[in-house]
């Protein structure tokens, strides 16, 4: 019998991704998803790539009865924690949103394991808590900053949440992954990231395009303090990422009780954005149209991860470059277009 790991979020970009990543490593997916920030297509994409329709459950995380459900009806060994809202500018529009949804539903849902007595969880966290890193590669040790926005403060405050409880003897296995920045999609452009509206991170901006669904990129600063002025970022293909989930679960599972840990999930490498621009251009096979504007308030100039630890501890190791990572997004981007 498949050990069933619960994803809340699970048809979202990281969340229906790491589904991949379970089932090749022998897990049952157990998706639950209330589709307010993905789209059931995505499941799709999922089932044509393992071979069968996974479980999935529409609902929302901050439903108690909804959580009940799901533990009295599947036999739950282990949860990713993926459903927050993710959206940094919108959290400083609706502050209350993101702390209500992503800290209510996370509390909950440590609520509901307790009376389950499920004890072991991977939670997506962010590299957005180093803020400005003072010395590179951040580490695991580098001193969280005051956030620039609400959203980063939930991870922060979640963060916080999760050590308090495993501090307080209940009996949890806990890991958070701070992701840096995850691009990318399934080599097969079976899934993929699914923005909303207007994409504000810089790779689905720079596929739509490159498409021709938005007009041109803006590049934000090209005066900053970088080898080519613009901001450095450590961009990890999304597969990656997937696969440091199903090694911090299985990590996890050899541990006593009341353990925690963070990770930080990157390449280890920083790549400037005219870099990401070049490289894109290089793998489409064509320039892409982007100018130059101002700086974007609030925006990190450069940070990148130490890998040294999440090697050491999961044996995790990144197999795929930036080329990788901006060929499988166009090639996803392409395959929407089709639709
Ligand atoms: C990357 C670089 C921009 C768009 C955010 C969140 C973080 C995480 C990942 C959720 C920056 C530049 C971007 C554009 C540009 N999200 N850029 N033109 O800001 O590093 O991280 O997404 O977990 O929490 O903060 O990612 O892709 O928005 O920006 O020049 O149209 O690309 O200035 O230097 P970011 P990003």
């Amino acid at each position: 019998m498949k050990q069933k790991i619960l994803i809340t979020g699970g048809a979202g970009y990281i969340g229906s991704h790491t589904a991949v990543a379970l089932v090749e490593a022998g897990f049952e997916p157990v998706i639950l998803d209330n589709f307010c920030t993905s789209e059931k297509s995505a499941i799709d994409g999922l089932s044509a790539i393992i071979g069968f329709r996974p479980i999935v459950i529409e609902g929302d995380c901050n439903e108690p009865s909804v959580l009940e459900n799901v533990f009295n009806t599947y036999e739950i060994k282990g949860i990713i924690h993926f459903a927050a809202f993710k959206a940094v500018g919108e959290s400083t529009q609706l502050p209350l949103k993101y702390y209500h949804n992503n800290i209510g539903s996370l509390v909950l849902l440590l609520q509901t394991m307790q009376k389950f007595n499920i004890k072991n969880l991977v939670f997506s966290s962010s590299c957005t808590v180093y803020g400005e890193p003072k010395v590179l590669p951040a580490t695991e040790d580098t001193p969280r900053q005051d956030a620039e926005s609400p959203y980063g403060n939930t991870k922060k405050i979640c963060e916080d949440i999760l050590f308090d409880v495993t501090k307080s003897n209940a009996g949890n296995k806990i890991i958070s992954l701070r992701y840096f920045n995850p691009i990318g999609a399934h080599p097969s452009s079976e899934i993929g990231e699914l923005p909303i509206g207007v994409p504000a991170n810089l790779v689905p901006f720079i596929t739509q395009t490159a498409i021709g669904k938005r007009e041109k990129l803006t590049v934000f600063g090209d005066d900053y303090d970088t080898p080519d002025g613009t901001c450095v970022r450590d961009y990890i293909h999304v597969m990656d990422l997937a696969d440091a989930h199903v090694r911090a679960l299985m990590y996890l599972a050899k541990q006593e009780d009341n353990f925690y840990d963070i990770l930080n999930v990157g390449t280890g490498n920083g790549n400037t954005v005219l870099e990401v621009v070049k490289t894109f251009e290089k793998v489409a096979g064509n320039d892409l149209n982007y100018q130059i504007g101002p700086r974007r308030p609030g925006d990190v100039v450069k940070t990148w991860a130490s890998t040294e630890k999440i090697t050491r501890l999961l044996g995790w190791k990144p197999q795929y470059s930036l080329e990788d990572s901006l060929r499988d997004a166009w090639n996803w981007e392409l395959k929407l277009a089709k639709r």
